[in-house]
């Protein structure tokens, strides 16, 4: 303070802050997933989220079954900003700001009510942001009986019920209904994945169950760790602060090793480019996740890769944790050692892909295609030099061969790279070449075999040459018969 100078309060306007407060930039399941915090903080093992959508006033709950709340705490519950983002938490409070409660809330109603039990006494507060507006004072109401607040039958022995009435911003539309109830069923996925580690089973701790009227949601783990075809990278340990940081990669499996169920499930609406990278957790909470964090870029090799880091919540101010727990940013130190391990841990995934791409190509002793790389440039080409290629050339007088190098020189270079691309970036599994019907198979293996023979090779090389090249490596039994009948009956 200035010496001789003199101090003024300034409180905020009650009626316009608590409107600002509602921007804070939350949505739907942001916001539900703030409460839900809080519920995980009170140990709640059962948690639902009720909807009413149907009535004249819909309304939405949240619903636990954890240690509840005595008057007093209920009222500094209610207060915003009841503690200092600076004091110290237990290692598994999920809250920070001391406001969720109240921004969650305002951001989606204009009507929130809690009621919470502990040791069978009941208590209850409203904020109601009209009233508030009304009177331009922080005013909460303390209603004399909850008999017709929704869901209020349903609060067991102890734990809380948070209700949100005068959905303004859910319902403000023309098509409300429809939205409210598919905002809904996005909100439910959402809590699957952010709070999957939760509520999947896990030695030595009960997990915790998160319904949506009625429907017992299944955890979402974004690694699919269960998977036999996942792998693992290696644990890395940062240690920080006093803390340490725990980074673990893994690399998703092959859409080749998964239903095409699965392979839509773990890329979820936005495909697996989009969701590479890192995911944050906080207390096991999920933050952020498919960010490299601005260190690299989100590439079409890299796309199977996922990295889980874990952070305690003593470093919300190092790491930048917002609000709405919905963005964070590594600190300079953590950010330094994770660009050193980032290529590293995209390896395995870059060679799942470029190693089949060149094996395909590279280890085939007879490719129809060829591919070449200069300097930065990659050039796809028919080799001529195919026993099947030259052979039918040679069979050509000088006029039909030029013609002929022609069109293949016609549709090598209009190959329709981008739209193959595109194909195989969204759904690999349903781009397949166009396949031999069985005469023209049979046809194929006999002449390249033939050509190969009279080329001067032997038998077995002929085989171990066609074995290696596409379209007889994925038909091989196919081929192998038809070549011994041959053999048989030509010796
Ligand atoms: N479901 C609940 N069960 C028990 N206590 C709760 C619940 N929800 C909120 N509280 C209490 O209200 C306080 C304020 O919650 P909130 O505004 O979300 O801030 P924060 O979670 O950052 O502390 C919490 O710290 C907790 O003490
Ligand atoms: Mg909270």
């Amino acid at each position: 303070m200035t010496r001789g100078g003199d101090t003024r309060v300034i409180a905020p306007r009650a009626a316009s802050l608590i409107e600002s407060m509602r921007s804070i930039g939350y949505s739907l399941r942001t916001a539900a997933a703030d409460v839900i915090d809080n519920s995980v903080t009170a140990g709640a093992r059962k948690i639902e989220l009720l909807a009413d959508t149907d009535s004249e006033l819909p309304a939405l709950g949240i619903l636990d079954d954890g240690a509840g709340m005595d008057e007093a705490e209920l009222m500094e519950a209610m207060r915003p900003g009841t503690r200092s983002p600076l004091d110290g938490r237990a290692t598994t409070d999920l809250g920070r700001f001391g406001l969720g409660l109240k921004t969650a809330s305002f951001s989606q109603c204009r009507r929130l009510t809690v009621v919470t039990r502990r040791n069978g006494t009941t208590s209850c507060a409203i904020w109601d942001l009209d009233t508030v507006a009304e009177r331009n004072e922080w005013l909460v109401e303390i209603p004399g009986d909850h008999a017709t607040l929704p869901w209020f039958e349903r609060l067991g022995s102890s734990g809380t019920l948070v209700v949100w009435q005068k959905l303004d911003r859910l319902t403000g539309t023309d098509d409300s209904r429809g939205n409210l109830v598919r905002q809904i069923d996005e909100t439910a996925s959402h809590v699957e994945f952010v709070f999957h580690r939760f509520m999947s089973e896990r030695s030595g701790q009960r997990r915790i169950r998160i319904l949506l009227n009625g429907r017992e949601l299944a955890p979402f783990d974004p690694f699919h760790s269960h998977h036999p075809a996942t792998q693992a990278g290696p644990l890395e340990k940062i240690p920080f602060r006093g803390t340490t940081i725990r980074i673990q990669p893994y690399t998703l499996p092959h859409h080749t090793k998964v239903s095409p169920a699965e392979w839509d499930r773990y890329g979820g609406p936005e495909g697996y480019a989009r969701n590479q990278g890192f995911y944050l957790y906080r207390n096991r909470r999920l933050i952020v996740h498919g960010t490299w964090f601005g260190m690299a870029r989100q590439s079409e090799v890299a796309k199977l890769c996922r990295v889980r880091i874990d952070i305690p919540n003593s470093l919300d101010a190092e790491w930048k944790i917002d609000v709405r727990k919905a963005s964070a940013q590594p600190p300079p130190r953590v950010r330094e050692r994770l660009r050193q391990i980032i290529d590293p841990i995209i390896a395995p995934s870059k060679r799942t892909y470029t190693v089949r791409g060149k094996r395909l190509i590279e280890d085939n002793e007879l490719p129809v295609w060829t591919r070449t790389q200069n300097k930065n440039e990659i050039f796809y080409g028919l080799n001529l030099e195919h026993p099947l290629f030259a052979g039918f050339m040679d069979t050509l007088d000088q006029s039909d061969k030029q013609e002929f190098r022609r069109l293949i020189g016609l549709i090598v270079s209009t190959l329709p790279i981008d739209a193959l691309f595109a194909d195989i970036g969204e759904k690999p599994e349903n781009v397949a070449g166009q396949t031999l019907d069985g005469d023209n198979f049979a046809e194929i293996v006999m002449s390249t075999y033939r050509a190969l023979r009279k080329g001067g090779f032997s038998s077995d090389k002929a085989m171990s040459m066609m074995q290696s090249a596409e379209p007889f490596r994925s038909n091989w039994p196919r081929a192998e018969e038809m070549i011994e009948t041959i053999e048989r009956t030509e010796g």
